[in-house]
């Protein structure tokens, strides 16, 4: 009998090899100093990590992969460390989330082409969790992810200020005066303290929240900032855990259930979670054959108050989260009511309800209770339909002003970003508080990578006029730390010939958010005129990833992933290389 026949491990088809092949596999890894016993057939669990340089948000993952190696070797494993790409989503252009389904191709490639049994992930910014997550549950080994925790709450002049968030709000302040550029410039180093990624909740802390809600991090880990010891603790145990986890054969497609995805939906209305969790998590439901469309995050959101007083719906920062209990003591208030399902595994084994039992609220203010929550029921992001947007649109009502949830307005086009930012500025720009500003081709095939460019700043002379919001409506995304009556995602979008293309300047746009609507007051028999008219744009890419990306991008409503890569496709251990 093989050794790999006695274990049954994968790794053992490379290390347990016999003959030359083995000889290979084991006497090159040994230049590393290891001894021949980590051979023995023992767990070899891979460490993805994604720190760079690149994407500061995730710099320091390279310490939090020294307590994973820890907690591994505790537990009888051999750890192996490995790099990945990292999507950082302040540098990267044309924008991060082009290249998250690169860097989840990376994952899945890595893991399947490597002597591994188990695997931990760790990520940070935005993108790098799902793509972390959907290239692994389409390898389906025993999986636990780490997220490298939020930055210390940014502090300028006693106060409180959100990455992402403020950003905008100093913007405002430098354009109508109220900051000079020198108090901008002394701000920006007080927003981003410490390592971490950004500690409002925007899609970082979004997505760390939901990728311990959904199972695949180990609970409360989702709160400890970066620079918190605890989070080197939760790190080791995740080490120690993912070697018992490949002994039970605990796969991320046993945690990953529908029930997995509907609570993670219902804690992202909880939390007042990011807008993209609507596509990442599509994306990685995608990966598992769990069917996830658009109306499932309305309908399941709907009986879900916001609980967490977090920016950019609220006050507090991911530290104040922490304290205040982190994401088990939401779980534990949604169990309360109902409103989870207790009895589905995670990473731990165990039930959830048994991951949160002991989950305390410690701070009501920050993580209310459903008995007087942040904000009422059904005021969470919403998914709108029309013949603006047959295949759909969000919008998230937290973050919008309540007068303009339903609207009626003259539609003002601009067929780019850079083509509104051109004439923002412009005191003669012909455009009031009821003008709906439609931004189009920034979607997934458009842009391309559907970057987060919908919440364009207001025209200058509105602002300084005092107007403080108007809507906006674009078939890209929005930063999870913006804010302000913004139509997202809208599908088809205007580059495949989605009805957006089809907008011109003045039409009536009508948006009833309490319906759920959104309408282009336009006869149909006119917009089939236009339709006529409408040419394609001419391909832009000849080759490379961007002309991959293009040719097989899916639309928002299916999550933004390549067509060929959904489902999974498995473990098995590949051919031979020698
Ligand atoms: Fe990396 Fe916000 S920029 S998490
Ligand atoms: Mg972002």
């Amino acid at each position: 009998m093989t050794d790999m026949e006695k274990t049954g491990r994968r790794s053992q088809a490379w290390f347990g090899a016999a003959g030359r092949g083995g000889m290979v596999y084991r006497s090159w890894m040994r230049s590393q100093g290891f001894g021949h016993e980590v051979f023995d057939g023992r767990p070899v669990i891979g460490i993805a990590t994604s720190a760079s340089e690149l994407a500061p948000c995730n710099v320091h993952l390279t310490e939090v992969a020294e307590a994973v190696k820890r907690g591994v070797w505790q537990a009888g494993g051999f750890p192996l460390l490995f790099p990945t790409m990292a999507t950082g989503e302040t540098l990267m252009r044309p924008t991060a989330m082009l290249y998250r389904n690169l860097m989840a191709m990376e994952v899945e490639e890595l893991i399947r082409a490597n002597p591994l049994d188990g695997v931990v992930l760790l990520s940070g910014c935005d993108k790098t969790t799902p793509a972390m997550l959907m290239g692994a549950a389409s390898v389906d080994l025993p999986t636990v992810m780490v997220t490298g925790g939020p930055m210390l709450n940014g502090k300028y002049r006693g106060q409180d200020v959100g990455s992402g968030t403020h950003v905008w709000k100093f913007e405002e302040d430098l354009k109508t005066g109220r900051m000079t550029p020198e108090e901008c410039f002394f701000a920006e180093g007080c927003m981003a303290r410490s390592h971490g990624h950004c500690m409002t909740m925007g899609t970082a802390s979004t997505m760390a929240c939901l990728a311990e809600a959904l199972g695949m991090q180990l609970p409360g880990s989702a709160a400890w900032p970066a620079v918190d010891m605890r989070r080197m603790e939760t790190a080791q145990a995740a080490g120690q855990r993912v070697v018992r986890m490949v002994e039970e054969e605990l796969r991320p497609s046993r945690i990953l259930t529908r029930e997995a995805f509907e609570d993670a939906i219902r804690v992202n209305a909880a939390i007042g979670g990011s807008t993209n969790a609507i596509i990442h998590l599509t994306a990685l439901a995608g990966r598992v054959g769990v069917d996830l469309g658009p109306e499932d995050f309305d309908e399941l959101a709907r009986a879900v108050p916001t609980l967490v007083n977090l920016m950019p719906s609220g006050r507090y920062l991911m530290e104040d989260f922490c304290y205040a209990g982190g994401l088990p003591a939401v779980q534990a208030e949604l169990l309360r009511g109902g409103l989870l399902h207790g009895e589905r595994i995670t990473v731990t084994g165990r039930r959830v309800a048994e991951d949160v039992a002991d989950a305390e609220r410690v701070n009501p203010d920050v993580i209310t209770g459903l008995d007087a929550p942040f904000q009422p029921a059904g005021t969470g992001t919403a998914v709108l339909r029309g013949n603006l947007c047959p295949d759909g649109a969000v919008l998230k009502q937290s973050a919008a002003s309540p007068h303009l949830l339903t609207h009626r307005g003259p539609a003002r086009v601009f067929d780019s970003p850079e083509a509104y930012h051109a004439v923002a500025d412009d005191p003669d720009l012909d455009v009031d508080e009821n003008t709906v500003l439609v931004i189009r081709n920034a979607g997934p095939r458009g842009y391309p990578g559907m970057p987060e460019v919908a919440n364009v700043p207001l025209p200058t002379r509105l602002l300084k006029a005092g107007v403080t919001d108007m809507v906006r409506i674009c078939d890209g995304r929005m930063s999870g730390t913006g804010y302000g009556t913004v139509v997202l995602h809208v599908a088809p979008e205007a580059a495949v010939g989605g009805p957006l293309a089809l907008v011109r300047d003045g039409d009536p746009i009508v948006l009833d958010v309490p319906h759920r609507t959104l309408r282009l007051d336009v006869p149909d028999a006119e917009l089939q005129r236009r339709r006529e008219e409408w040419r394609a744009p001419e391909p832009r890419y000849t080759g490379g990833y961007t002309w991959l990306y293009t040719a097989h991008v899916e639309q928002a409503d299916r999550g933004a992933d390549f067509d060929f890569l959904r489902g999974s496709r498995g473990h098995d251990v590949p051919r031979d290389s020698h």
